[in-house]
C-alpha cells in the first residue's frame, strides 16, 4: 500500500520543490537527519557557524532590531547529537529561557553581535536563543549559562577567519577557493569540521556553514564520529559580508548611533 502511493507523493513533492526553486534562486540541502529522539543519549554537541556573506547573498537578510552583527561567522545553534549524528531534541516539555538571570545579562552584547538572526523580518534574536536552548540546551548536561558560554568560547577558540587568513583565504567576490584549501586551513586547527555550501542557480558553490563536534562538557573539540553529505564543489566562493547588505527597512524603535549596542528593554526582550 505504502509503496503503491509513493510515486504520486514523490511527484507532488517534486512539483512542490520545483515551485520552491522558482522562488529561491539558491538551493540548500538538509544535512543532518532530523530525528527527534527525546530521552536518547547525547554523545556530543554540534556547533554550527554560518557565514553572513553567503546568507545575505542567497536571499533577503535583515538588520537585527538590536545591536549590530559582527563581520564574522555567526552562531546558528549548538545542537545535541548522538554518536551517529542524529539530533536529540525536546528533552523537556517545560522550558524556561531567561536572559535576565545572572550572568546572562553580561552575555547580551555577545548574543547580539555573534548569535543574531539575520532572517527577515528584522528580529532581536530572542526566538533563536530561546528555541535553541529549549530544543537542544535542555538535552545537554549544561545549565543555561554554561551552554551559551560554551558556544561563545568554542566559536572564539575556532577563530575561523584567522585560521583562513593565515592560509590566505579571505572573503572575496573576485577569487574562488579550492575545497582542499579550506579543509587544509581547518586541519591546521586540528579540528574535524563539516563544511556546507549552498548552490547558486549558475551552479557555483558558496561557503555557507561550518560545524564542529564538541565534547558534552562544552570544553573541547572532538573528532566528529559521523560524516555529512558533501554539499560543496571542489571549487567554492567565500563572498564578503558588508553590513549595508542588511535590509534596514524595519520598525527599529532604535535610537542612538549604530555603534552602540542597545540593551534590552521591556519591548525588545519580553521576559
Ligand atoms: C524541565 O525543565 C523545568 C523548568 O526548566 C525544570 O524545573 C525541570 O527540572 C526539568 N525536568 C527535567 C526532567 O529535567
Ligand atoms: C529568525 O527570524 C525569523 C524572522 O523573524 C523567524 O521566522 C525565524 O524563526 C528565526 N529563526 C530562528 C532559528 O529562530
Ligand atoms: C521558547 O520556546 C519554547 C519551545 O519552543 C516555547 O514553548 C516558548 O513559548 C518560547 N518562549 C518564548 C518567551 O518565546
Ligand atoms: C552552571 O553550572 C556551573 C558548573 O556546574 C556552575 O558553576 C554554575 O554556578 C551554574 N550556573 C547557574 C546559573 O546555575
Ligand atoms: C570560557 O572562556 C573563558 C575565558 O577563556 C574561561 O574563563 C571559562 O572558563 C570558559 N568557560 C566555559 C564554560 O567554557
Ligand atoms: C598553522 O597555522 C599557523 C598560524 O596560526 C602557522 O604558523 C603554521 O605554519 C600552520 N601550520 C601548518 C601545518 O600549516
Amino acid at each position: 500500500m505504502a509503496a503503491k502511493s509513493r510515486p504520486k507523493t514523490i511527484s507532488l513533492l517534486a512539483l512542490f520543490i520545483g515551485i520552491l526553486c522558482l522562488y529561491f534562486p539558491v538551493t540548500t540541502a538538509a544535512v543532518l537527519p532530523l530525528v527527534e529522539k527525546s530521552g536518547a543519549a547525547v554523545d556530543l554537541l554540534y556547533l554550527t557557524l554560518v557565514w553572513p556573506g553567503t546568507f545575505c547573498y542567497s536571499g533577503q537578510c535583515c538588520m537585527p532590531t538590536t545591536g549590530e552583527p559582527s563581520n564574522d561567522f555567526l552562531i546558528e545553534d549548538l545542537k545535541t547529537l548522538d554518536q551517529t549524528g542524529q539530533i536529540v531534541q525536546d528533552c523537556n516539555s517545560t522550558c524556561r529561557f531567561s536572559v535576565n538571570k545572572d550572568p546572562m545579562p553580561s552575555l547580551i552584547p555577545d548574543l547580539y553581535s555573534n548569535w543574531c538572526n539575520l532572517s527577515c523580518p528584522c528580529n532581536n534574536g530572542f526566538a533563536n536563543w530561546n528555541n535553541t536552548w529549549c530544543a537542544y540546551g535542555q538535552c545537554s548536561q549544561l545549565n543555561q549559562t554554561d551552554y551559551f558560554i560554551a558556544a561563545f568560547n568554542m566559536t572564539a577558540k575556532a577563530n575561523l577567519l584567522n585560521a583562513f587568513q593565515v592560509k590566505s583565504i579571505v572573503p572575496s567576490s573576485s577569487a574562488s577557493y579550492k575545497l582542499t584549501e579550506i579543509n587544509t586551513a581547518l586541519a591546521n586547527l586540528s579540528l574535524s569540521a563539516h563544511v556546507e555550501c549552498v548552490t547558486k542557480t549558475d551552479g557555483a558553490s558558496l561557503l555557507s556553514k561550518i560545524s564542529f563536534c564538541i565534547s558534552t562538557d562544552g570544553l573541547s573539540f572532538i573528532d566528529c564520529p559521523f560524516d555529512i553529505k558533501q554539499t560543496c564543489d571542489s571549487e567554492l566562493w567565500f563572498y564578503p559580508f558588508y553590513i549595508n547588505q542588511l535590509n534596514t527597512e524595519c520598525d527599529y524603535d532604535y535610537v542612538g548611533s549604530g555603534d552602540l549596542i542597545k540593551m534590552p528593554t521591556a519591548k525588545h526582550l519580553p521576559m
